[in-house]
Formats: C-alpha cells, structure tokens, sequence
C-alpha cells in the first residue's frame, strides 16, 4: 500500500504520516516511511538546493522536485512496493501540483504531466490531506523558514486552495481530515480509512 500526506506547511500531516508508520508496523506491516524532497542521496541533495539554496525560476523549483521524485520512486519506493511493504510518504505529487503548478501558476495540467512521466504514472493508493487555515498554520511555525515558507501568507492560501481543489477532483484517491483536531482523533480517523484498505 502506498500512503502519502498533503497539507501545507505546519498542518501537522508529518505527525500524521509517523503516527501512521508506527501503527501499520504494530500491524506486523513493514513499512518505508518517507518524505519528499528527500528519500535517497541524490533527492536529499536536491532537497537542499530547492528549499535552502539561491532564488531559482519557477520552472527550475518544478523540475528539481521531479528529479527528486524520479530518483526517489525508483530506487526506494517502487521497490518497496514490489516487495509488498508499504510506503507511507510525506508530500508527493500533489505538492507539485498545488505549490507549483497552481500557488506559482505553472499550469496544473503541465506539471502533472512532467511528474506523471517522471513517476512512470505511479500514483498513491490513498491520500490523506490535512487542512488547516493557513493563518492557524502559520502561527504554528517555529525554525527557520525555508526557501518556500519565506513565500508568506498569500501564497500559503493558494496552496490551501490548490489542495481543497485537487480533493474535490479526486475524492476517490483524496481523504481530507481536519487538522485543528486533537492529533490523536485524526490519527484514528486516517486509521480507521486504512484499515478498510488491509
Ligand atoms: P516539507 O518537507 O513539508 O517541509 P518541512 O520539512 O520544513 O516541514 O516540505 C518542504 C517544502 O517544499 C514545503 O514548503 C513544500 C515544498 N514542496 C513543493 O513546493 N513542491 C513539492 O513537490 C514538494 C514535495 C514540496
């Protein structure tokens, strides 16, 4: 099974995605838990050009995510999945397509096509999306901003627009839980959609 989480920054989808991993393991799963940018040496290095290196066009900040992506599903998560163990990944394609291709307004459609062909078509089994206002979010924050956290306010709804969107087109693929919620009661909920899932 492959799981990813969605949300914008600070939602609490990572708490979420290693509730989840701890849980299916409980299971007696084995279970890859990782994130994106990141998940092999080469996307680790690509993570920390996109988020921390210098200002890059728009298109270049989509490409090298799909890099990081292409490296990522062909050396760690397809071959996890071949094994029959599961994936559970913070951020994915959606990320791309609402950071990129709407909140920067590269075209939806073109930057799924360039993630598709990248992934070799590999999308998750189930998608949770954790919402949560962007100002709440944002309020949340601690650290460093990153390169894209730097964007602000404006550009975080976009993001929360894009994702409410692309929940709307797929609500066959695209869970969405409520992120103001004690995080214990949407860890069971993300639970209770999975188990229907073993
Ligand atoms: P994330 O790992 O969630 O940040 P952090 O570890 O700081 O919580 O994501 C890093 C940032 O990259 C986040 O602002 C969202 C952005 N991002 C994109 O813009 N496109 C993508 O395809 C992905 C995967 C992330």
């Amino acid at each position: 099974m492959f799981v990813t989480f969605e949300g914008v920054d600070w939602s609490g989808k990572s708490t979420q995605a290693g509730l989840l991993a701890d849980w299916l393991t409980e299971q007696g799963r084995t279970v890859l838990r990782t994130r994106e940018p990141g998940g092999t040496p080469v996307a680790e290095a690509v993570r920390d050009v996109v988020l921390h290196g210098h200002d890059m066009s728009a298109w270049a900040e989509a490409a090298l995510y799909a890099a990081a992506r292409a490296d990522h599903v062909a050396l760690a998560i397809r071959p996890t999945l071949e094994l029959g163990d599961d994936v559970v990944c913070d951020r994915y394609i959606d990320s791309s397509v609402a950071y990129q291709g709407i909140a920067r307004g590269l075209g939806k459609e073109r930057v799924l096509e360039l993630n598709l062909t990248v992934t070799e078509g590999l999308l998750p089994d189930r998608t949770f999306l954790v919402l949560l206002d962007p100002e709440h979010a944002r309020r949340r924050g601690a650290g460093r901003p990153d390169r894209i956290e730097r964007e602000g306010e404006g550009f975080m709804r976009l993001v929360d627009e894009a994702f409410r969107s692309l929940a709307a087109e797929n609500p066959e693929r695209i869970v969405t839980v409520d992120g103001s919620a004690p995080r214990h009661e949407i860890a069971k909920e993300v639970r209770e959609h999975v188990r229907a899932l073993l």
